[in-house]
């Protein structure tokens, strides 16, 4: 109890959590009703259909086949800033200082909903956790690596004036990866380098791919953040370069969990990492879908590694570090 409160205090900051990965039954079913839509014949009816869904994924693309089906009931702006205020009290009740928000536009447009009402929904949630929660955030765009980069392309170009006004903040690499290696999107990522040089580059790699997925997003993809990593461990020179470049891995336990990346989160690399200087954060992914947010993930951490306070306080500043803000703001956050 004494470890959860100091836990909750914490100054935390989240960069791996996808906006559609908090959208959980609660909110799910009854926006599925307001939208008059109808779920595929075999998506859970119930709650508890749904939990056992959830309790039972196989790998990464098992999940992602309910997740893409579940984002189908956001229909208006007003949905979208639903799912993220809602996210936005949950993780502020967490402890959560500052949150990176990844949200997945393709998964919209690709059913006729227009960037525009994704992003303003997203937008209005953003400036009322920052004005009534003291929270503050970034959107991150991802493209899904499923679809073609040309499709990529034809996204950035859609959230040109989002990334123009300062909305967006940062461009990542979600979905299947296995399949969809990072070379494929170089395009969309030196698209971004040359026009748009403020934003934040990050990609998922190793969650599921290998080590050198992670050298070819760092080298060929030029991102300053890994999303999961935990492939990492299995090449000692990228630990070595990954500590060197202080490149931070947001790392996402009950996720990992959840989607058998690792059979225990007691396996996962984290003393490794610590050991050999390598930055990493802790994060959620798609809290709805795992089984917990923010706090429960530090908590999930500390019950199988049982770090100390300093551990827990470099853990902490890391992830303030690495956080894509201004060093006044940072200072603020430690
Ligand atoms: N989209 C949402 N969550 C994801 C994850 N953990 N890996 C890849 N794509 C995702
Ligand atoms: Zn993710």
């Amino acid at each position: 109890p004494e470890m959860h409160a100091f836990l909750h205090e914490l100054p935390k900051c989240e960069h791996h959590v996808h906006l559609e990965g908090t959208l959980g039954p609660e909110l799910l079913f009854p926006l599925a009703k307001r939208n008059n839509i109808e779920l595929p014949k075999d998506f859970p009816t119930t709650v508890e259909e749904l939990q056992y869904k959830y309790d039972n994924f196989k790998d990464l693309q098992d999940f992602l086949d309910l997740y893409y089906v579940g984002m189908g009931v956001l229909i208006t702006e007003e949905d979208f800033y639903e799912l993220a205020w809602a996210y936005f009290t949950k993780a502020h009740a967490d402890g959560l200082h500052h949150a990176e928000t990844f949200f997945d536009p393709q998964g919209h447009l690709e059913r006729g909903i227009s960037m525009e009402t994704v992003v303003n929904g997203f937008k209005k949630a953003c400036d009322q956790a920052e004005k009534e929660l003291g929270i503050t955030t970034k959107l991150i765009m991802c493209l899904l690596r499923h679809l073609p980069a040309k499709d990529g392309l034809d996204t950035i170009q859609l959230a040109k004036p989002y990334y123009q006004k300062g909305w967006i903040h940062g461009l990542g690499l979600d979905s299947s990866e296995k399949p969809f290696p990072p070379e494929l999107f170089e395009e969309c990522y030196a698209h971004m380098a040359e026009h748009h040089p403020e934003v934040l580059l990050t990609a998922h790699a190793g969650e599921e791919g290998g080590p050198e997925f992670i050298h070819k997003s760092l080298d060929l993809l030029n991102v300053t953040r890994i999303d999961h990593g935990v492939n990492s461990i299995k090449d000692p020179l990228l630990i070595k370069k990954l500590a060197e470049q202080q490149t931070m891995l947001s790392l996402c336990p009950m996720s990992n969990l959840k989607l058998r990346v690792v059979e225990d989160i007691g396996d996962l690399p984290i003393r490794e990492w610590i050991a050999a200087g390598v930055p990493f954060s802790i994060n959620s992914d798609d809290p709805a879908y795992f089984g917990g947010y923010i706090l429960d993930n530090y908590l999930a951490v500390q019950d199988k590694f049982g770090f100390d306070i300093p551990t827990w306080k470099l853990i902490a500043q890391n992830g303030v570090n690495g956080s894509f803000v201004a060093k006044a703001r940072k200072d603020e956050l430690l």
